[in-house]
C-alpha cells in the first residue's frame, strides 16, 4: 500500500510538472517564447553575478527567495550578466532546465527580469517563510522585455491623511513588483503639510495637524487628524524605493492647496493679518500663496532641503484648482500686475509658477505641474499632467510639451469598482476592465501622442481613505491592471488573457498582505446610470472561469436560477437583480442585489 501511494505521488508530481506550463506574467512581456521544461530553484541552485552593478539587486534576491533556495548550489545556475545594448529598462531572460540567464545594460532590466522571473515560479515565492514545501518550477521560455512608457506612475495623496511610513513601502513594492517606476508622493495640501522642513519648523508643528475631519456633509467628526514624515523617514522611504527602481517624486503644491503652509506661516497668504487654520473640509480652498518675496524665499528654502533628500530629476510644483479671488482682492497684487505688466490674475499665476520653474530648472530639475501649467505657457520644456480628460493633453500635445496621462475619469482609483450605486463622492464608476482597457493616448492627435505621451499615472487621492485598509481596498488590484497598461504595448494588451491571470496576482496580493477589493468574484451589474427606464442590464464577472446565475424575484440565486448568457435583458423601476458566480456547480464570490426603487 505505502508503494502505491508513493507511486501515485510520483505519478502526480510528473504530471503536474509537465502539465501545461503558466506564463501569468504580469504586465505582459514584449516578446515571449515557450519552451519545453521546468527550471527549479532549490538548493541546487547558484547565483552568478557577473557585474559588480548587479551585486545590491542581487543581494536583494537572495533574501526576497530564501526559503526556497539559499542560492549556493552547484548544479543549476541564475545568472544576471551585463550586455550593451538593451534599453535602461529592457532585458531579457532565458529559461532552460539547467540555468535562468538575465541579461540587460542596467540595473533596471536587471530588476525587471528578476520580477518576472519571481512571476514564472509558483507564488509561494513571495512568502515570508513557507509551512509546507513548495516545488519552485519555473516553464522554461525566453522573453525580451521593455516598457511602452518610460514614466508608469503611481500617486499617493498623503495631504488630506498621513500614511504611516510603513505602508508608503508597501505601496513601493506593489509598483516595483509590476513595474511601475515612479512614486508620485503628494505631500501639502491644505488639510496637512507633511515633510519635516527644518527652516520652517511650524510647517510640521502647525500644518501637519488639523482639529477634525469633515466628511461628506461637511460635519465635523471631532477627530483630530495629522502627522508628518521626518527626514529620516524620508531617507528611508526614497533609499527602499531606489533598491527597487522607483523614483520617488515630491509634489509641493503652489500656489493654491496651500493653507495648512499659510496656517504655519501666515505670511506667506496675501492677507498675513488674517487667521488661517490646518482646512477641516475637502473641496477647493481659495487661499494662495502671495507672490512676494517672502514666499519665493520660503519655497526656495524648501525646496533646496527637499534637494537634499528627493534625488528625484522630477519635481512636481501642483498648480491646479488656484481660484484667484485673493489675487483680485489683494492691492499688493493689483500693484504687482501694473508693475509686471500683466493683464489678469491667471497670468499673475503663471508668473508664479515660471518663478518657481525656472528655479528648479536651475536646479537640474525637469516641472511636472497638473494641466493648468499649461494655461500660461510660460514654463521651459515642462511635462503636464492631463487630469481634466484628455483635452488638456491635447492642448500641450499640439504645442510640443510632454504629457503623462492621468484622466480622472480612468485613472483615479478613489472612484468606485463593485457597484456605481455606491458613489457617494464621486460619480464616476472604474471598475478594473475600465482601468485596464485604457490606452495613454489622444485619439485625434495618434502620431504626435506616441512623441509627446511620455506616460501615464493612477492617482489615490485620500479624502475618502481615511486609513491604510481603504487605501490598499481602492488601490489594488486595479492599479496592478494600471501596471500593465503603462508597460505593455497596445498590440499585446488583452483584457480575456488579463483576467485569466488574474487568480495568480491575487494570490500573490494575499501573500503581500494586500486587503485588496474582492470584486473578481462577485458579479458587477452594468448599466446606463444616465438613460432612463426600462433599460437594459449586463451581469459581468471578471473571472472567466465561471457563470453567472441570476434572479429577478428576490430569492437567492442558485445553479437552477436562470444562466446570464451575455445578453442584456431590460430592467425597470422596482426591479431586484440578485446574481452570483458559480463554478463547477460550486457558489464563487458573494451574492450581489441591485434594487431599482419603484
Ligand atoms: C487634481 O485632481 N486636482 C489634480
Amino acid at each position: 500500500m505505502r508503494r502505491f501511494i508513493l507511486l501515485a505521488l510520483c505519478l502526480l508530481a510528473w504530471t503536474s510538472a509537465f502539465a501545461a506550463p503558466r506564463y501569468d506574467i504580469v504586465p505582459t512581456p514584449k516578446h515571449l517564447t515557450e519552451a519545453e521544461g521546468f527550471f527549479r530553484l532549490d538548493k541546487n541552485t547558484a547565483l552568478v553575478v557577473e557585474d559588480a552593478a548587479f551585486e545590491e539587486i542581487a543581494a536583494d534576491f537572495k533574501a526576497q527567495v530564501k526559503h526556497a533556495s539559499a542560492l549556493d548550489g552547484s548544479k543549476t545556475r541564475i545568472v544576471l550578466r551585463k550586455r550593451d545594448g538593451f534599453g535602461k529598462e529592457a532585458y531579457k531572460l532565458t529559461v532552460t532546465p539547467s540555468e535562468v540567464l538575465i541579461e540587460a545594460s542596467e540595473v533596471n532590466g536587471a530588476f525587471y527580469a528578476l520580477q518576472t522571473f519571481k512571476q514564472l515560479l509558483p507564488d509561494a515565492i513571495y512568502a515570508q517563510a513557507l509551512k509546507k514545501p513548495v516545488k519552485f518550477l519555473a516553464p522554461c521560455c525566453t522573453i525580451d522585455d521593455e516598457p511602452e512608457f518610460w514614466y508608469r506612475g503611481f500617486l499617493f495623496d498623503c495631504g488630506r491623511f498621513f500614511f504611516p511610513k510603513e505602508e508608503i513601502m508597501k505601496f513601493i513594492d506593489l509598483c516595483a513588483t509590476y513595474k511601475q517606476n515612479m512614486f508620485h508622493w503628494h505631500l501639502t495640501e491644505d488639510q496637512g503639510w507633511r515633510i519635516q522642513i527644518d527652516k520652517y519648523p511650524k510647517l510640521t508643528e502647525v500644518g501637519a495637524w488639523r482639529k477634525e475631519t469633515a466628511w461628506h456633509s461637511g460635519k465635523g467628526n471631532g477627530i483630530p487628524h495629522g502627522g508628518f514624515y521626518t527626514k529620516d523617514d524620508i531617507r528611508e522611504v526614497v533609499e527602499y524605493a531606489r533598491r527597487r527602481c522607483v523614483t520617488v517624486i515630491p509634489e509641493v503644491e503652489i500656489p493654491g492647496h496651500s493653507t495648512a503652509a499659510i496656517a504655519a506661516y501666515p505670511e506667506l497668504s496675501c492677507f498675513p493679518d488674517r487667521h488661517y487654520e490646518v482646512e477641516t473640509k475637502w473641496g477647493i480652498h481659495k487661499n494662495l500663496y502671495a507672490p512676494t518675496a517672502t514666499t519665493f524665499r520660503f519655497l526656495e528654502d524648501v525646496f533646496t532641503e527637499l534637494f537634499e533628500l528627493f534625488p528625484s530629476p522630477i519635481y512636481h510644483i501642483g498648480g491646479d484648482e488656484a481660484p484667484k479671488d485673493v489675487y483680485r482682492e489683494s492691492a499688493y497684487c493689483q500693484d504687482l500686475m501694473t508693475v509686471l505688466g500683466l493683464e489678469n490674475v491667471e497670468e499673475l499665476q503663471t508668473f508664479f509658477v515660471k518663478r518657481m520653474g525656472d528655479f528648479l530648472r536651475r536646479h537640474g530639475k525637469t516641472v511636472i505641474g497638473w494641466d493648468e501649467i499649461l494655461d500660461g505657457g510660460a514654463l521651459e520644456d515642462p511635462i503636464a499632467m492631463s487630469y481634466r480628460g484628455h483635452a488638456p493633453a491635447a492642448r500641450g500635445i499640439k504645442r510640443g510639451i510632454r504629457v503623462i496621462l492621468t484622466p480622472n475619469r480612468w485613472c483615479y482609483l478613489d472612484n468606485r469598482q463593485e457597484d456605481q450605486s455606491d458613489a457617494v463622492d464621486q460619480n464616476v464608476f472604474m471598475p478594473l476592465k475600465k482601468v485596464y482597457n485604457y490606452y495613454p493616448s489622444v485619439d485625434s492627435l495618434k502620431d504626435l501622442s506616441a512623441k509627446y505621451i511620455v506616460g501615464y499615472e493612477t492617482c489615490l487621492w485620500t479624502e475618502y481613505v481615511p486609513d491604510n485598509e481603504t487605501a490598499e481596498y481602492q488601490a489594488f488590484p486595479r492599479n496592478v491592471a494600471a501596471a500593465e497598461v503603462g508597460w505593455t504595448s497596445r498590440e499585446n494588451k488583452d483584457w480575456e488573457s488579463f483576467r485569466r491571470r488574474m487568480p495568480k496576482v491575487l494570490s500573490t496580493l494575499d501573500w503581500k498582505g494586500v486587503r485588496y477589493c474582492p470584486v473578481y468574484y462577485d458579479v458587477i451589474f452594468d448599466y446606463d446610470r444616465n438613460i432612463g427606464f426600462p433599460k437594459p442590464m449586463n451581469l459581468m464577472l471578471d473571472d472567466p472561469s465561471a457563470e453567472v446565475h441570476y434572479t429577478l424575484d428576490g430569492s437567492t440565486p442558485t445553479m437552477k436560477s436562470p444562466r446570464y448568457d451575455g445578453t442584456p435583458f431590460m430592467v425597470d423601476r422596482g426591479s431586484v437583480i440578485k446574481a452570483r458566480g458559480f463554478r463547477k456547480g460550486k457558489p464563487i464570490g458573494k451574492v450581489t442585489t441591485k434594487e431599482f426603487a419603484k
